[in-house]
């Protein structure tokens, strides 16, 4: 009996140990660390979305905000300093949802041009902040829409364009145990990249990546040049030239050209 008790610890005891070993191979691999420690500097870069977002409406006087994707709107939404504000979001991740409108981007652009919300389908925002589902092709549409609704002189804000890795840069968000733990900026820079071939933009290199696109030429904006070189959206080419493909600058550099 007590050989049998024995040999059952020793098993399980055995079968702990194995797991901590696979986990220690894991952390200890080198380019886990080096994923851990992008994350780490990326945490540590200021000025954040809303700063950014309310340094841009001080540039045009801004009247109208719309955000796409708000979770708690104590992180950015209620941080934003412009009169008329409205919100829009399915509530996927936070279950309160106290929103505008309690739907998907699609969704919301499809009512608001069929006028059957409670704002009018002639609406223009000033500034439109994309930070919803990070799939390129919803970022896509969701540039595509927001232009249309975008007033001339506007500004399209999309958090989420730089992602430190390819860790950061995974499609499926809920994957944890990837190096870059629950960090996620999904396939955001895809469709950003993509609208830098048409749209005047750059990317504030802060809280992992504020997009800026503009329809009208702006200081420190341009438009990336349509190349051939990373038509697969590669993640290792975009890495390598990562600085021209977002236009990537700082916030004090990109002060500097709007002040
Ligand atoms: C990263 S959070 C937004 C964070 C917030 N903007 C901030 O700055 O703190 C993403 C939000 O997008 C919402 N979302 C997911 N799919 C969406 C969709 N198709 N349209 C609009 N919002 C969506 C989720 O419910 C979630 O609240």
């Amino acid at each position: 009996m007590i050989k049998k008790i024995v040999k059952k610890r020793y098993h399980a005891l055995k079968k702990y140990y194995e797991l901590y070993k696979l986990g220690k191979k894991f952390s200890n691999d080198e380019s886990f660390q080096l994923t851990k420690n992008l994350t780490n500097i990326e945490k540590t870069k200021k000025p954040y979305r809303f700063d950014i977002i309310n340094f841009l409406s001080l540039t045009i006087n801004a009247q109208n905000y719309l955000e796409i994707g708000v979770r708690n709107p104590a992180d950015n939404f209620n941080l934003i300093n412009i009169s008329n504000k409205y919100s829009v979001d399915p509530g996927v991740e936070f279950e309160l949802n106290p929103v505008d409108f309690k739907m998907t981007s699609d969704d919301f652009f499809s009512q608001l041009s069929q006028n059957s919300l409670k704002i009018p389908n002639d609406t223009k925002f000033d500034v439109i902040f994309i930070d919803g589902l990070h799939l390129a092709q919803q970022v896509e549409k969701d540039i595509f829409n927001s232009i249309q609704y975008l007033s001339e002189d506007g500004f399209i804000v999309l958090h989420d364009c730089n992602p430190p890795s390819e860790h950061h840069a995974r499609e499926t968000y809920s994957f944890y145990n990837s190096p870059a733990g629950g960090a996620w900026n999904g396939t955001t820079w895809k469709a950003f990249v993509k609208a830098r071939m048409t749209y005047n933009s750059c990317c504030i290199d802060s809280d992992w990546g504020v997009g800026i696109i503009s329809k009208s030429a702006k200081p420190g904006l341009n438009i990336l040049k349509n190349s051939e070189e990373n038509h697969f959206y590669e993640y290792s080419i975009f890495n390598d030239k990562r600085k021209e493909f977002l236009n990537l600058l700082s916030f004090e550099s990109f002060t500097q050209k709007n002040s």
